[in-house]
């Protein structure tokens, strides 16, 4: 069982895809950790975005991150970091293959909707940004009988 940091940024939940992006997840079979609505800091995107401080792209990335609330979870099942890479698609949105979150509701690289953990390394490192360890919920789950 392994866990992964995803996040809605702010064109999703501006647009009110929230639910549909979740509901992707659920009936894919995943289970939801934890989750928080919540606004970036500057300070926050910066631990978030580290990897890409420098970059001529970070700047109007922190705008654009911190420009409204975003959907933080935690969702968790077999190897849920590939599969949730995979279903929301490539960086560009004109590169990601239809079907994927990218592919069906974003136009461009910048405004790509979601966030998701690209490593085990990575989602460890992102969960703990965002999440205590108390944050995050194991319960039964009935898809765990069938998936
Ligand atoms: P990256 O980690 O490379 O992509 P991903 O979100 O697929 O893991 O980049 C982080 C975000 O930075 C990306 O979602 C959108 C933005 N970005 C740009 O605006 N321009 C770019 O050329 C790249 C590579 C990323
Ligand atoms: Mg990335």
């Amino acid at each position: 069982m392994e866990r992964t940091f995803l996040m809605v940024k702010p064109d999703g939940v501006q647009r009110g895809l929230i639910g549909e992006i979740v509901s992707r997840f659920e009936r894919k079979g995943l289970q939801l950790a934890a989750a928080k609505f919540m606004r970036l800091t500057p300070e926050l995107a910066e631990k978030h975005y580290a990897e890409h401080v420098g970059k001529p792209f970070y700047p109007p990335l922190v705008d654009f991150i911190t420009s409204g609330p975003v959907f933080a979870m935690v969702w968790q099942g077999d190897n849920v970091i590939a599969l949730t890479r995979a279903m929301i698609g490539k960086t560009n949105a004109l590169e990601a293959a239809p079907g994927t979150i990218r592919s069906d509701y974003a136009v461009h690289t910048n405004f790509n909707l979601i966030h998701g953990s690209d490593s085990p390394e990575s989602a460890e490192r992102e969960i703990g940004i965002y999440f205590n360890q108390d944050e995050l919920l194991d319960y039964e789950h009935s898809v765990q009988r069938w998936i």
